[in-house]
């Protein structure tokens, strides 16, 4: 029996804030949660809480599911009561176990939708917030106007491993980059500096990197890296003075070696005299 526009299943503070948005948008939503108590702040907002996971299942024509990993999906998704209805999966996980879930959901006659949330709780709402989505065309035209109540809904294709590619993809850019900072901040602060007068800087140099990564898209798609900027030569010099920097003040030096040990290598294989782009060939072949 449907009686309601969506559920969402797993109510921790990432299912909580996607049900608030819902039921903000005036979707008429019902919600399960493994602890009920998680499901007070939302049947106040005007939620359904279900009693049991296949009732909260068997309510919706689109059932959300956001909970922490996939043995804990897996737990709780009953396959009887999802046929023939549609399943956002928004839990995060690897490609290969979203093309997993996928195939699982074919088998009982689920249409699946895999996404990835590029943003935290208090984020859900906000129009410009990215969630990206793969699988199942007609799954994202099921859930498409639900699912602009979270924020900008990209699809990227069929396959519905795409999304929690390119979700994992970018965190690895954020941590990569949040990382950097830190490390730039231990060593400026190691000189008496404080982070609140480097971040500027290191703000606006950030605009600088995002036009380098800008002129080596074509590189990296070419597979072919003229060194027309800064050549790996010159950089290695570079990163010998980051290394320095950081041993002389105990900064820990494992960000720059690693990054020295790149540019080393592809002066190693010749390649000194290309640009950093080069750099792609080393993470490419070490599988
Ligand atoms: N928080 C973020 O910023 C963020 C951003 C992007 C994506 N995500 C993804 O969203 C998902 C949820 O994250 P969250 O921040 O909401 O985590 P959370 O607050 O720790 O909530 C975890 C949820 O999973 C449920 N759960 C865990 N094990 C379970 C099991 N065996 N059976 C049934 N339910 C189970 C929990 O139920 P109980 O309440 O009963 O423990 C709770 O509802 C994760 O995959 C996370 O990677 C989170």
């Amino acid at each position: 029996m449907t009686e309601y526009d969506v559920t969402v299943l797993g109510l921790g503070q990432m299912g909580s804030a996607l049900a608030a948005a819902l039921l903000r948008a005036g979707h008429r939503t019902a919600v399960w949660n493994r602890t009920p108590a998680k499901t007070a702040a939302l049947t106040a907002e005007g939620a359904h809480a279900a009693a049991t996971a296949s009732e909260a299942q068997a309510g919706s024509p689109v059932v959300i599911a956001c909970v922490l990993d996939y043995p804990a999906l897996h737990e709780i998704l009953d396959p009887a009561a999802l046929a023939g209805r549609t399943l956002v999966n928004l839990t995060s996980g690897s490609p290969e176990q979203a093309r997993e879930t996928a195939q699982w959901a074919a088998g009982h006659g689920i249409d699946y939708l895999d996404g990835g949330i590029m943003i935290t709780p208090p984020g859900i709402g906000n129009p410009e917030s990215m969630l990206l989505y793969s699988g199942s065309r007609t799954a994202f035209a099921a859930a498409e106007q639900l699912l602009a109540a979270f924020g900008e809904a990209i699809h990227l294709g069929e396959d519905p491993g795409v999304a929690s590619l390119y979700d994992t993809a970018l965190l690895g850019m954020m941590w990569s980059t949040m990382t950097g900072w830190l490390h730039a901040a231990a060593l400026v602060t190691a000189d008496g500096a404080t982070a609140a007068e480097f971040t500027p800087l290191a703000l606006r140099w950030l605009g600088d990197v995002n036009g380098f990564i800008r002129a080596y898209v074509p590189q990296v798609d070419q597979r072919a890296y003229p060194g027309f900027d800064a050549t790996i030569d010159v950089q290695l010099a570079t990163i010998e003075h980051l290394v320095h920097a950081s041993q002389v003040r105990g900064v820990d030096a494992a960000l720059p070696e690693l990054l020295r040990d790149y540019a080393a290598r592809a002066v190693a294989q010749g390649h000194g005299g290309d640009g950093w782009a080069r750099v792609i060939e080393l993470l490419r072949k070490a599988a």
